[in-house]
């Protein structure tokens, strides 16, 4: 099993970087999660577009010839570990390695790793639905950028596991902004609804490929925020993500309850998307 570690190819025992690494001490750094299908990844170039747009919104120094280089190596990742199946490639970027201090210099070398996994697509969840969790959104203010610093989510998730749910959806006050690692579109009156990718959210790749889907499809879509009430009145609701794609919710649970049904524009998007993908 290899490793892509800063633009080399190295065994993954013998990988190991500095705990001086920015992205340990300040969650300074950026990632991306891509799926691998049948051994090809999808929409990697969109994917390796956001890693760019994360970096420099944090102002860590990336060029697009690294992106094109990367955009290499990745594929030559995957056939080196003979992921010839479904799975991902992580990637991340972090500022490099100084010695603690919150001030970064431009000086620091980032540092850029990648491995690869294996991963089925969960198909039980697509079929059966899922039941999620509703939770005040405590993130900072800069969601749009796919940063490791994490917390607010990896809270909501466990939050969600503890009450029996896969997922939690987050809200500022009743707004609804997006998943712990996922977007959040709900259908009602055969429109599709989604909120809008501005700082509160992270603009999904998947959440960007089921607009385009919809619209040629010529299913009316609203891009508007919407409240926690709202939901409840959905005649249906879906996740997307990178790993998961489509998801069904067929209950709420926390700040509000109720269940909700799985529903044809839902199976119709799950349709397209894995056509989409094959
Ligand atoms: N998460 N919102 C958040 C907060 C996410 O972390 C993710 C993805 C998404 C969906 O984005 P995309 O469709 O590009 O995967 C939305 C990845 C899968 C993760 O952290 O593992």
């Amino acid at each position: 099993e290899k490793v892509l570690f800063n633009g080399k190819m190295m065994d993954r025992e013998k990988a190991s970087f500095s705990f001086d690494d920015r992205s340990m001490y300040f969650g300074d750094g950026v990632y991306e999660v891509i799926r691998v299908y049948s051994g090809h990844p999808y929409q990697l170039e969109m994917h390796l577009q956001r890693l760019q747009r994360s970096a420099d919104e944090l102002d860590i120094p990336y060029s697009i010839k690294e992106q094109q280089s990367l955009k290499e190596r990745v594929i030559e990742l995957i056939d080196t570990n003979g992921l010839t199946h479904d799975g991902y490639v992580y990637v991340q970027l972090s500022r490099g390695a100084a010695a603690r201090d919150h001030l970064y210099e431009r000086h620091i070398e980032p540092f850029i790793f990648a491995f690869t996994k294996e991963m089925e697509i969960p198909l039980d969840q697509q079929e059966q639905g899922i039941a999620v969790y509703l939770t005040e959104d405590i993130r900072w203010l800069r969601c749009d950028i796919k940063t490791v610093n994490l917390l607010g989510n990896v809270l909501a998730k466990r939050q969600a596991a503890d009450h029996d749910c896969s997922e939690a959806i987050q809200h500022r006050g009743d707004t609804v902004t997006e998943g712990s690692s996922s977007n959040l579109f709900i259908v009602k009156d055969g429109q599709l609804m989604t909120p809008p990718a501005d700082n509160l959210i992270l603009n999904g790749i998947t959440r960007q490929v089921v607009l385009d889907l919809a619209e040629r499809q010529g299913l009316p879509v609203s891009i508007t925020p919407f409240t926690t009430a709202e939901l409840l009145e959905a005649d249906e609701a879906f996740i997307t993500s990178t790993i998961n794609e489509i998801t069904p919710i067929k209950e709420w649970r926390g700040t509000k309850h109720g269940r909700i049904k799985i529903g044809s524009v839902t199976k119709q998007l799950q349709t397209k998307l894995r056509a989409d993908i094959e």
